[in-house]
């Protein structure tokens, strides 16, 4: 037995219980995982209200954790018992002190990293790095607009896009958010929740706009970021910690001839090369230091209600962890 998160039903944090579960043992192409660090993600947010359909109920959620091998199902091999491994993706279920997983869903941590920034980071960097470099490819002098810029995703995407010499412009919710969204590389820092964006993107880009609106936030800004671009920008809805933006008519995307996409990670990060690429990278970009990691939060995985509800309070900024 080990000791897990289980929903049995949708809805609030307080559907997040702390049980004993039995794993048993990993089979063919499987590994068994002991979770040092579970990255908390707003995704384990849809999935526990129902906003995305779980695989079962009851579940365990997460999606996201390092941890060390403690069994190998039978025949397997390039894994061992005691490697150190890092995972960011489907099947659900890192809420869990150990958990059984696919062998070719983990990718081995450089042992440079600390389990706890691995935890904090995969997810959101491959995020950041398809969102950057594949859905729409930022280049030095572009201007880019950046919801909830001092996040998790945010925080990573503000770093990065930076690096790569675009103009960010990031949107927060409060004076300390923006504090840390200056530090991460954003040029400019709106506060959304008393600003007009629209009014300071405007302003900033000279009535020109932007080239791109990464925007994870859905219902309050979608049509916002639209009157943001440029002609011929990049919407790029890639969550929606707001709800659900409303439908959007065709003719919203021809008044400057606007492109549209609504990206999953797991639709760019799909074979185990791309997946090996993709963490490669985010590694590489700690190691080099273009991403500080901030892990802002850490609750013990039993407290992952109280995680949860402080995700959706906007009250976290930057990564949050769970330590089993
Ligand atoms: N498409 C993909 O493959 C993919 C992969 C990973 C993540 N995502 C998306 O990326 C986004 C960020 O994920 P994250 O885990 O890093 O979370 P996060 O950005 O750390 O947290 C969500 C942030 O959204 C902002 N927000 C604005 N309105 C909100 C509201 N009504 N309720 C709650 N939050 C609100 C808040 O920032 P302020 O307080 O500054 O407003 C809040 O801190 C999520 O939408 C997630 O679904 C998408």
């Amino acid at each position: 037995m080990v000791k897990a998160i289980r929903v049995y039903e949708l809805g609030g944090p307080e559907v997040l219980k702390w049980e004993d579960v039995e794993i048993g043992e990993p089979k063919e192409g499987e590994v068994r995982v002991r979770n040092k660090a579970i990255g908390l993600n707003f995704i384990d947010v849809y999935f526990r209200k129902g906003v995305y359909q779980p695989p079962s109920l009851p579940f365990t959620p997460g999606v996201e954790a390092v941890g060390v091998v403690t069994a190998v199902g039978p025949g397997l091999t390039g894994r061992e018992v005691g490697d150190v491994v890092a995972y960011a993706g489907r099947p659900l279920g890192s809420y869990a002190e150990e958990q059984i997983l696919p062998a070719n869903k983990v990718v081995p941590l450089p042992p440079s990293i600390d389990p706890v920034i691995g935890a904090s980071i995969l997810s959101k960097g491959m995020t950041t790095r398809f969102l950057l470099h594949q859905c729409f490819k930022v280049e030095p002098g572009h201007t880019i607009l950046v919801h909830a810029a001092a996040g998790g995703v945010g925080s990573l995407l503000c770093q990065w896009a930076n690096a790569l010499g675009a103009t960010v412009i990031g949107t927060v919710s409060t004076k300390e958010k923006a504090v840390q969204a200056k530090e991460d590389g954003c040029h400019h820092v709106i506060i959304y929740t008393q600003e007009d964006f629209v009014a300071r993107v405007t302003e900033i880009t000279s009535g020109n706009g932007v080239e791109v609106v990464y925007d994870s936030v859905g219902k309050d800004t979608f049509q916002g970021s639209l009157s943001c671009l440029k002609l011929r920008g990049y919407m790029v809805s890639f969550g929606q910690s707001s709800g659900r933006p409303d439908p959007v008519p065709l003719s919203a995307l021809a008044a400057k001839s606007l492109f549209l996409t609504r990206p999953t990670l797991m639709h760019y990060a799909v074979t185990r090369e791309e997946l090996l690429e993709f963490a490669g990278d985010v590694f590489a970009k700690i190691a080099s230091g273009v991403l500080k990691v901030r892990v802002n939060h850490t609750y013990p995985l039993s407290e992952a209600a109280k995680a949860h509800a402080d995700l959706e309070g906007r009250k976290t900024s930057g990564s949050v962890v769970l330590i089993p």
